[in-house]
């Protein structure tokens, strides 16, 4: 199965209800949070999470780029998010920011930026609902995919398979309909797209493609049997 996670960052700031309506077949709604530290932009933060989440049925997908998120993702939780992914080189202790995560109710997730390797969280994996591997470096919608990532997504795919995990791999950065197949014959389950859903004539029809694309590539993976 693949699963297709518009970024509104990509959306329309002033009418956020409506572009989460445009997306309603997604599988969820991809928030990006920055806090102008950790990343050189700002978008973001509890509030406008909290107000999306009422305004819309998809579950929300936190995507923290932010300095100490030991401290504050657990209040995305607390905001309604259904999945809270944090920075392993912004993370002070990643493995009980995750059972935290856990234990509040949310999917707990770590995010890797391009120039962080998979090999030294071999033995996190198990603590975690989801990895997500940056296809560019976080900050900005609409960059070109980095392809060189194609071989940490494949091998962080073989470490899924090796120790039996129930673990998505998410990919974000550059995602599109001449991007999304690549990624999926790597390995990767689920995919944010930001500029290839928002910037399309139809939100929804372009979520309906991504998919279809992805499926047709999953579903002849040895590795996406039983999924
Ligand atoms: C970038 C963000 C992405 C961004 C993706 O730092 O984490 O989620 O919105 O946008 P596209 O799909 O346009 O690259
Ligand atoms: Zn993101």
């Amino acid at each position: 199965m693949a699963q297709i996670n518009p970024s509104i960052l990509s959306a329309d700031f002033a009418r956020l209800a409506e572009e989460a309506k445009a997306v309603e077949g997604a599988d969820w709604l991809h928030v990006d949070v920055m806090d102008n530290h950790f990343v050189p932009n700002l978008t973001l933060g509890v509030p406008i999470v909290e107000a999306l989440g009422k305004a819309t049925d998809t579950p929300l997908d936190c995507h923290l780029m932010i300095e100490d998120p030991d401290r504050w993702a657990p209040s995305y939780v607390e905001a309604g998010a259904g999945s809270v992914t944090f920075h392993v080189e912004a993370a002070a202790a990643p493995v009980r920011l995750a059972r935290e995560i856990r234990a509040k109710g949310a999917r707990a997730s770590m995010a890797l930026k391009p120039a962080t390797p998979i090999e030294p969280y071999e033995d996190l994996l198990p603590e975690l609902d989801m990895l997500l591997i940056m296809t560019v470096e976080p900050g900005f919608g609409g960059q070109a995919f980095l392809d060189i990532m194609l071989p940490k997504i494949r091998r962080t795919r073989e470490l899924i398979g090796k120790h039996g995990l129930e673990l998505w791999l998410q990919v974000d950065g550059g995602v599109s309909s001449t991007t999304i197949e690549r990624c999926a014959e790597a390995g990767a389950d689920v995919f944010v797209a930001g500029s290839a859903v928002y910037g399309a004539e139809d939100p929804a029809a372009a979520v309906r493609g991504l998919r279809a694309q992805a499926e047709a590539v999953t579903a002849a993976a040895p590795w996406a049997c039983g999924h």
